[in-house]
């Protein structure tokens, strides 16, 4: 039966405003930072389209979205929500000012599928790290936000985990320009679940220098399907034995398998009972709103909503359960940092624990000013199609140059640990680097610096490049030792869209390792 809520329960619930307590982190448990309460995430996945004609995505920029969905979410029970696609600019203060009120903690991707990392030519440039900066401005003056994922899915086999070499890198540059803001606000990662490189992801995000981990650990997870299904036949028990004695929150970021229909979620008496509370932080429900792919619990539509079947399944399953914490003061952390996997094709695992430099704008400025040959295009084209178009153009001058020229300096390999000095640049100031060292070992004759079109001849403003190394961004310039230069929501089953933008972006990033590595 599908019983409608009307969106008008909310009016007037903005006027009376209750603070919420910030969320701490303490070894690897989440805690109410007054209380002193453990907290475990009753949460649920909220991506809904937003209602207004508006381009962007983001339902918490939505305020009659979030108007229509308040009164679910604090009859559905969740403490949390966990947001896939936000944007920087819009106003939030609507949104996150009804969910603070009704006791909600948000935790945001600050991926969205344009802008993250692409698991089949994954690259970390300066637009990204600044796309990332300008979400956890935007977001972090809010007491509900709770933790930011630096990616989703982006490693999803054993041939693409190079990827995961960026993601960290990341995590890394985001924590230190929080740290740098006075903030502290986590940074985690949210993974797919594949056994044959589940123990390396959850490893390589725990390992090395502790500035670089993740803070925090998301798995997706949907191995319990049915009422048929256990704690121990499901595999839910392997996993959670697995996690026993991390050092950081463990969270399943997304779970609810739904082979089996209508879900009654047998999964969430584990979830929050004995079986794993001890090494478990609760977990985000597979999804909020009713899409083809049929994880719904509430059937959106314009200003109104109606439950799906699984709804009140969920709602009775989460309200029976009473997880058992402990008190942020009797608690002492004893879990562990772990060692970093063995990289090699035959360990199924890609990535080097020497991650990608930290990327700088300022660097590949003044690389650029170096150059007498660039590229005409000075800004990434935006629609799809010119974007397909320049990711070719791109990949046939690395293809052509590269073959005759190192390119070290715009490259990099994940494996290895090896970076080049503007490898972080994006694809223009790359591309420009390309036909300019080609231009150079031409001399510059007629016609070396054409490229059918794609590049142009300038005078450059530095004689040469031997500083531009130097020059870090002031708002990413950290203290650590990153740098040095040996140096989604993404496409997932669940989360959809691919990302157009960053793949003719690091295009070129593969191509030239590929011939140089
Ligand atoms: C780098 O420059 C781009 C383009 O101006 C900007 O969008 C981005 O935020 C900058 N990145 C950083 C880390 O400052
Ligand atoms: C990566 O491995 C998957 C199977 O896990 C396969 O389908 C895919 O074609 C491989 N990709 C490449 C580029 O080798
Ligand atoms: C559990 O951890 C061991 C290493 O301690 C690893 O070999 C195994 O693959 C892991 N199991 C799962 C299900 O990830
Ligand atoms: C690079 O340019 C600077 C001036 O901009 C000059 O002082 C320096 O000698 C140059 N270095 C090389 C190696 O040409």
């Amino acid at each position: 039966m599908r019983v409608s809520v009307a969106s008008a329960a909310v009016v007037g619930l903005a006027a009376t405003a209750v603070a919420i307590d910030p969320l701490v982190i303490k070894g690897s448990k989440w805690f109410n930072s007054k209380s002193g309460d453990q907290f475990f995430a009753k949460g649920v996945d909220y991506q809904p389209d937003i209602t207004s004609t508006n381009q962007i995505r983001d339902p918490l920029a939505d305020k009659a979205g979030c108007t229509r969905d308040l009164p679910f979410l604090k009859d559905l029970g969740v403490n949390a929500i966990r947001v896939y696609q936000t944007e920087a600019y819009g106003n939030h203060d609507d949104c996150m000012k009804m969910l603070a009120d009704a006791g909600i903690y948000v935790m945001l991707d600050l991926s969205t599928p344009t802008q993250t990392i692409n698991r089949d030519s994954p690259s970390f440039d300066a637009d990204l790290l600044g796309y990332y900066q300008s979400k956890i401005d935007t977001f972090s003056k809010y007491d509900n936000v709770f933790a930011f994922l630096a990616g989703n899915e982006v490693a999803n086999a054993a041939n693409n985990t190079d990827s995961a070499a960026f993601v960290k890198a990341a995590i890394r540059d985001t924590r230190a320009y929080i740290k740098k803001k006075g903030l502290s606000i986590p940074v985690g990662y949210a993974t797919n679940d594949d056994a044959d490189i589940r123990w390396q992801q959850q490893t390589y995000f725990d390992c090395g220098s502790s500035d670089e981990q993740a803070e925090f650990y998301g798995l997706n997870l949907y191995e319990y399907c049915g009422e048929d299904a256990t704690f121990e036949s499901s595999g839910y028990a392997n996993v959670v034995k697995n996690f026993t004695n991390w050092d950081v929150p463990v969270v399943l970021t997304e779970y609810g398998c739904n082979a089996i229909r209508p879900r009654t979620f047998p999964e969430i008496k584990s979830i929050y009972g004995s079986d794993m509370t001890d090494v478990f932080s609760g977990g985000f429900v597979y999804e909020y709103v009713e899409e083809s792919n049929k994880y719904g619990l509430v059937d959106v539509s314009g200003n109104s909503g109606s439950k799906t079947e699984d709804y009140n399944n969920f709602k009775k399953a989460l309200a029976a359960t009473s997880p058992k914490g402990v008190s942020m003061k009797s608690y002492s952390p004893s879990g562990k940092q772990q060692e970093c996997p063995k990289v090699g094709k035959q360990y199924s695992w890609l990535a080097s624990s020497d991650l990608p430099p930290t990327p700088s704008n300022a660097t590949c400025e003044c690389m650029m000013k170096s150059l007498s040959c660039v590229s005409k295009t000075t800004e990434m084209p935006t629609s799809n199609s010119d974007l397909k178009t320049f990711g070719e153009d791109v990949g046939n001058i690395f293809g052509q140059v590269c073959a005759d020229i190192d390119c070290g300096d715009v490259s990099g390999d994940a494996s290895t640990g090896k970076y080049g000095k503007y490898s972080f640049c994006n694809a223009i100031q790359r591309v420009s680097w390309v036909m300019n060292a080609w231009y150079e070992s031409q001399r510059g004759v007629d016609g070396s610096c054409d490229f059918n079109g794609f590049a142009t001849t300038t005078k450059p403003e530095l004689s040469n490049d031997s500083t531009c190394s130097d020059q870090k961004d002031s708002t990413s310039d950290s203290d650590s030792e990153n740098g040095k230069d040996n140096s989604e929501d993404t496409d997932s089953e669940h989360t959809s869209t691919s990302s157009v933008a960053s793949l003719s972006a690091s295009v070129v990033f593969v191509i030239a390792a590929a011939m140089l590595f």
